[in-house]
């Protein structure tokens, strides 16, 4: 597609609309990547980014693994944080209430049992300020023998069904990297009516330090995140674009507004920013900036018109 002429940044349109979720822009920081949101307000103006994704909640506070948990690796972090959140109840009686008006928030679920999961719905449901639901699916299934609820298409397909009846807010399932085929796990959750799928999650991985013939994390494994694990979660990406017509939010080793582009190009309609907040706190407002910069310099009047505008491998030169 050739575009226009370049446009000037203020006449392009920024807003998305995700999922039946309203975003002034297409970035959002991504789940235990940025706490509560009020961790990050001296750094950022939260109501500058499209919103942002709280660490997951389960039914009960619970404590995560214990550390060493986090650990760099090259050009990625290595975490096995896990379960660790203040519990449904004091996500909703505390930390809401210390978000500023105008900020646009996404409560993230895990559980151990698909009733959890479904329970925590319900509380999360009619909260006001609760734009969105998403579901972190990369959590052990106990009953499943600790495997992820999002690597067994048929125990995908169950937790999909419970949280879709517990809930009517607009619905994200957060997909695993974990797995032989994205796709398919994509169209599961479109099939029992998920209104829209995040992915990445990290990625499992193991290091090792050879001076004391350890694993580096006391749970030995855990999640990669950062830029290594990009070009991984772009493809995983585009591969969902291609098998569902439900919205996709773009997650894996963001650093950049350039970066973010590409996910939006291969079929994403937001992004969600996490291993980079940690290095730099105001990223995602950058971020969201450049994506206009991008678009206006493309002559793109509307960020939306971003998605899925990748171009064949070979052709004509763009202008
Ligand atoms: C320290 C840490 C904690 C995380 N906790 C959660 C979590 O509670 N729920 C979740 O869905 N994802 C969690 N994630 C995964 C991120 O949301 C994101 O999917 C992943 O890090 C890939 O994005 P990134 O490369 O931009 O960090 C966590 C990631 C990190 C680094």
């Amino acid at each position: 597609m050739t575009r226009s002429a370049e446009l000037l940044p203020e006449n392009v349109d920024s807003a998305v609309d995700l999922a039946g979720i309203p975003l002034r822009n297409p970035v959002l920081t991504a789940s235990g990547t940025f706490g509560y949101g009020a961790e990050f307000s001296p750094f950022l103006d939260l109501t500058r980014i499209g919103g942002f994704v709280a660490k997951s909640l389960t039914l009960e506070p619970r404590f995560g693994n214990p550390p060493p948990r986090i650990a760099e690796a090259p050009s990625a972090l290595l975490n096995a944080i896990s379960l660790e959140n203040v519990g449904v109840e004091a996500f909703v009686r505390e930390k809401l209430p210390a978000l500023p008006e105008g900020v646009t928030i996404i409560a993230s679920i895990f559980e151990t049992s698909i009733e959890g999961y479904g329970e925590v719905a319900k509380r999360l449901t009619g909260v006001p300020r609760v734009a969105g639901l998403e579901v972190n699916a990369s959590c052990p299934h106990v009953e499943a023998g600790g495997i992820e609820f999002g690597q067994s298409p048929s125990v995908l397909a169950e937790l999909v069904r419970t949280v879709r009846r517990s809930t009517d807010v607009p619905l994200l399932v957060k997909l695993s990297p974990n797995v032989t085929s994205i796709s398919e796990m994509a169209k599961v959750c479109e099939a029992e009516g998920a209104d829209g799928i995040s992915l990445i999650n990290a990625v499992q991985a193991l290091e090792v330090d050879v001076e004391t013939r350890r694993p580096v994390l006391a749970n030995r494994l855990g999640g990669l995140s950062g830029p290594a694990i990009r070009p991984i979660a772009l493809r995983m990406v585009w591969q969902a674009a291609q098998a569902v017509s439900i919205p996709i939010c773009g997650i894996g080793g963001i650093a950049s507004a350039e970066d973010a582009v590409k996910f939006l190009l291969c079929g994403a309609t937001a992004v969600q920013v996490g291993t980079s907040n940690y290095l730099n706190p105001a990223v995602a407002g950058e971020i969201a900036d450049g994506i206009v910069a991008y678009a206006a310099r493309h002559g793109f009047a509307k960020v939306a018109e971003l998605t899925g505008a990748l171009l064949d491998p070979v052709g004509p030169p763009q202008s």
